[in-house]
């Protein structure tokens, strides 16, 4: 990342183009606006990020529509920090790399058993620069997502819904993962 050192960051314009660009189609223009705001240097202030922390990755919101279709949430991923395989509440969304490198593997749902289990095939493994966008588009919104470097790394996520809680899955027997709700907070 380009650290800015002048000037300040400026959220509600952050928030406007966002806005702009899912007011119609949700996702289709929402990677390359997301993109487009990185080259411009909106995501290089230091205060869109919480400090990284050392038992997980940290949380900050940038921005949240007033009328809550969507939100805008800074991240500072400390090494090797990952997320767990987890869903996105059946929201579309994306998030780009704006320092450092992070490493995504997909997950498609396959199956879902009597006992709530599910069942998931893991798919596409893959690794972001800065700069680079991914598009999480449900049925397809399942991933494990994390800083695989000896750096810190920071991204930038757009959800289209408040996202205040989500679902992690954890390994059970014979291939199938159980699910836990999880509560997300922000750092301040
Ligand atoms: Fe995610």
């Amino acid at each position: 990342m380009t650290v800015r050192t002048s000037g300040r960051a400026d959220a509600a314009s952050i928030g406007r183009t966002i806005y702009r660009a899912v007011a119609d189609d949700r996702v289709t223009a929402l990677a390359p606006t997301l993109a487009k705001l990185h080259e411009a240097g909106a995501f290089g202030f230091p205060e869109l990020y919480a400090s990284a922390r050392a038992d997980r990755y940290s949380r900050r919101l940038i921005w949240r529509d007033p009328e809550y279709r969507f939100v805008v949430v800074g991240m500072t991923w400390g090494p090797g920090q990952f997320a767990p395989l987890h869903d996105h509440a059946g929201s579309w969304g994306a998030e780009i790399v704006v320092e450092g490198s992070m490493k995504q593997t997909a997950f498609r749902l396959v199956d879902r058993d009597p006992e709530g289990r599910f069942r998931f095939i893991r798919e596409g493994e893959e690794i972001a620069h800065a700069g680079e966008v991914s598009v999480v588009l449900p049925p397809l919104e399942y991933h494990i997502f994390g800083n695989p470097t000896s750096e810190v790394s920071r991204t930038v996520h757009v959800y289209g819904c408040a996202f205040d809680r989500c679902q992690t899955f954890t390994h059970d027997a014979d291939g199938w993962w159980r699910s836990q709700t999880v509560e997300l907070s922000y750092d301040a």
